[in-house]
């Protein structure tokens, strides 16, 4: 009898990279893994490790059908800032006299209803595990409409929707100038402005924990929106951990002089009208919307990491 085939985007990412490790230990399904490039570096990595590589675009609704040939369940997720961070893209937007991220937002909506509709086509699909975000737009009541990176995920639907909350690893690479504080002798100083660093946040770890966030709904009834949540904390309670972890002591600026755009007005926008969603209305709405679940509702374990833990494992030497 073969394994049904679970068919996993992003593989070569954090998401679906991390929906990988934990089903590969279970030998009860055959993954099946899509990129764009079968011959990168990750993509052999994955092909090496048994798993089955497929060719497939999410601009590209031909190759989605043929990469979800036979599938019983689907993990999706698309990659806003990839689109956000297209030359290409922003051309088209400048020559479409659409904003980039009105226009970029909507490619991302394109590439999520492409993926929804070719797994409607799939007929042995028995679940669809759908990563989003959630519609700043309408929870806002549209006071915030340039949250693009979330809007752009709330036009699709799916069995299972995952909504990933804050990535711990912002505080690594790239995004680390945003999140962390700076180490001066023994005192870690964070510029802090409230109530932006007070605002409790829905973090967890993408990597380690994305799959575990996914197995859990899979294990639940369909129809489930899970938030992606180890914890629920402030900037300022995470920096606070991180120097007790490093034994140093911490200094709260009033402050916020980091370019939350990195040079980008769009970015820009959308960071600081997210972070102002995030103040006012919370992750969720507020709970407006009670079809959003957190892990503790499922009424399953779900272990996943805790922030001090993914802390302490993290090198922190060039801080
Ligand atoms: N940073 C945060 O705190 C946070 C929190 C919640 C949600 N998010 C969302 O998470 C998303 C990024 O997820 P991630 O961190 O897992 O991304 P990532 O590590 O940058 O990886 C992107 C993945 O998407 C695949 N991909 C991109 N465009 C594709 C296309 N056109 N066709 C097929 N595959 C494509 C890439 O595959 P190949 O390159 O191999 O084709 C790669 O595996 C963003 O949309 C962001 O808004 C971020």
């Amino acid at each position: 009898m073969p394994k049904p085939v679970f068919v996993i985007l992003g593989a070569t990412g954090n998401q679906g990279g991390s929906v990988v490790f934990h089903f590969l230990s279970e030998s009860a399904y055959s993954l099946r893994v899509v990129t764009r490039d079968p011959f990168s570096p990750k993509a052999l990595a994955l092909a090496a490790q048994g798993i089955e590589v497929v060719s497939g675009n999410f601009d590209d609704p031909s190759s989605l059908d043929a990469a979800f040939k036979n599938a019983s369940l689907i993990f999706s997720m698309t990659d806003f800032w990839s689109l956000m961070t297209s030359d290409t893209l922003r051309k088209k937007a400048d020559a479409s006299g659409i904003s980039p991220g009105f226009y970029i937002r909507d490619c991302e909506a394109q590439q999520n209803r492409n993926i929804i509709d070719a797994a409607a086509r799939v007929e042995t699909l028995e679940r669809f595990i759908f990563s989003s975000l959630p519609n700043v737009t309408e929870l806002s009541g549209g006071k915030y409409r340039h949250v693009y990176h979330f809007d752009s995920k709330s036009t699709a639907g799916g069995t299972s929707v995952l909504y990933a909350g804050l990535y711990l690893e912002n505080f690594l690479g790239e995004s680390k100038a945003l999140f962390c504080p700076k180490l001066k002798g023994n005192t870690l100083v964070a510029a802090s402005s409230q109530p932006l660093t007070m605002a409790k946040i829905p973090w967890f770890s993408v990597v380690n924990d994305t799959g575990s966030l996914v197995a859990a709904l899979i294990s639940s009834a369909p129809g489930k929106n899970l938030i992606g949540v180890s914890e629920w904390l402030s900037l300022q309670d995470i920096w606070t951990i991180l120097a007790q972890t490093l034994k140093k002591d911490i200094e709260f600026v009033d402050d916020i002089s980091s370019d939350f755009g990195q040079g980008d007005p769009e970015i820009k926008r959308d960071r600081e009208e997210m972070m102002g969603f995030l103040i006012e209305f919370g992750f969720d709405g507020g709970r407006n919307d009670q079809t959003f679940m957190r892990p503790e509702d499922l009424n399953i374990s779900v272990k996943l990491q805790s922030v001090r833990d993914w802390i302490e494992k993290q090198d922190w030497s060039d801080l």
